[in-house]
């Protein structure tokens, strides 16, 4: 029998990306729990088999209805991927609140029916959980750099993290976690960083890059963070974690810059705008032990024609972005950004 996965938050970005994933490379069924917030997008899995993916609406701070879903997985290879989060930094500067509710609650609520019914569960989480680096540091992020969050939404995701390890610790719950850098590929939301300056230029409306602008991001995409995750799920080590990235700095500069120049402007045609407050300098994550140990390697290797395939998927899909891109403008506005 095929093996059955409760993807939560699986019609956010990178959660759909890994149920297409899913769909293309094995024959799982799906059951994506997601509460369509204003980031979840029933389109993003527009075209996956009805007899494979079935999409379940609701909150995984929902202990009945998780009680539900979790309870009839009773198969070996059975698991929940969890990726359900509030995810975006500017947001959680402007209210906390869902984030303490999603990515804590959420996420001991998922691990208390993990823990009831013997459920192996993977969490997703992010290279922000270490807080940053100096431009200069020759360090990366390793699986045994400290914890040092930042913002809410990078201290909510370093909780959710201590839980599932706490669990795994305290109750034996079959758990691992991933921590990967900024993803970036298509039916990205347009409050993030990448998704907002493309639809700028597309709207003809100059890029805002905050602060100098001179921030680095380790750059994957979206495709090879769900590769990485369906690695773990098949080799990985109960109770241990994994740092996903794929080796692609660049500061926020050179990525606006070339994202002008791939669409055919003048690569100077943006705007400074003012800082984000307690802005992370630098992320940048150390990927050898999913190399060496699982044996994983990412395909894309080269960013800029990433970009330039992730810009022809927003040129080409504007019935997906459009009816998000006027409000979340209009929210930018009230802070300055
Ligand atoms: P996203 O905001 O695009 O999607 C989040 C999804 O979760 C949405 O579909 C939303 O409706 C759903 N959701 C939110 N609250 C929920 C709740 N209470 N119950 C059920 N569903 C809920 O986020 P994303 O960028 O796809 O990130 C997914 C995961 O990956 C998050 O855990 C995030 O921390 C992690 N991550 C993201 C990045 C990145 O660059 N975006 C990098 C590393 C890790
Ligand atoms: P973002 O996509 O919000 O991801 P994160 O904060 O998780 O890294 O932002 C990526 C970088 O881009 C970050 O350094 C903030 C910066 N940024 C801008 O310069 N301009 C923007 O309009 C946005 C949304 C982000």
């Amino acid at each position: 029998m095929s093996r059955e996965l409760l993807v939560t938050g699986g019609a956010g970005f990178i959660g759909s990306n890994f149920v297409h994933h899913l769909v293309a490379r094995t024959d799982a069924r799906v059951t994506v729990l997601d509460k369509l917030t204003y980031a979840g997008n029933p389109a993003s899995l527009a075209g996956m088999p009805e007899d494979r993916v079935r999409l379940a609406q609701g909150d995984i701070a929902d202990a009945a209805l998780v009680e539900e879903l979790v309870a009839p997985m009773t198969g070996e290879d059975d698991a929940i991927v969890h990726y359900a989060a509030e995810s975006h930094n500017d947001n959680s500067l402007s209210d906390p609140s869902p984030f303490l509710q999603t990515n804590l609650i959420g996420t001991y609520t998922l691990l208390e029916a993990a823990r009831r019914h013997g459920t192996r569960l993977h969490h997703i989480s992010t290279d922000e959980v270490y807080g940053d680096l100096e431009l200069d540091d020759p360090e990366r992020f390793t699986e045994a750099t400290p914890y040092n969050p930042s913002s809410p939404y990078s201290s909510t995701k370093a909780g959710s993290d201590l839980l599932v390890r706490a669990w795994v610790r305290s109750f034996g719950v079959r758990a691992t976690i991933s921590n990967c850098s900024n993803n970036y590929g298509p039916r990205q939301h347009v409050e993030k960083f990448i998704p907002r300056q493309i639809t700028n230029v597309i709207d003809g409306v100059r890029p805002r890059l905050y602060g100098a602008g001179l921030n680095v991001r380790d750059w994957i995409h979206a495709d090879d963070h769900s590769s990485a995750v369906l690695t773990i799920l098949e080799r990985g080590a109960l109770g241990e974690t994994y740092l996903i990235g794929a080796d692609g700095e660049q500061n926020n500069k050179q990525v606006v810059e070339m994202i002008l120049r791939l669409m055919g402007e003048d690569p100077d045609a943006y705007d400074h705008v003012v800082d984000r407050p307690g802005h992370d300098l630098r992320y940048a994550i150390d990927p050898t032990r999913m190399r060496t140990e699982l044996g994983w390697e990412p395909a894309y290797r080269d960013f800029e024609s990433g970009l330039a395939a992730t810009i022809d998927w927003y040129r080409g899909n504007e019935a997906w972005w459009r009816p998000q891109k006027a409000a979340t403008e209009a929210k930018y506005a009230t802070t300055g950004h």
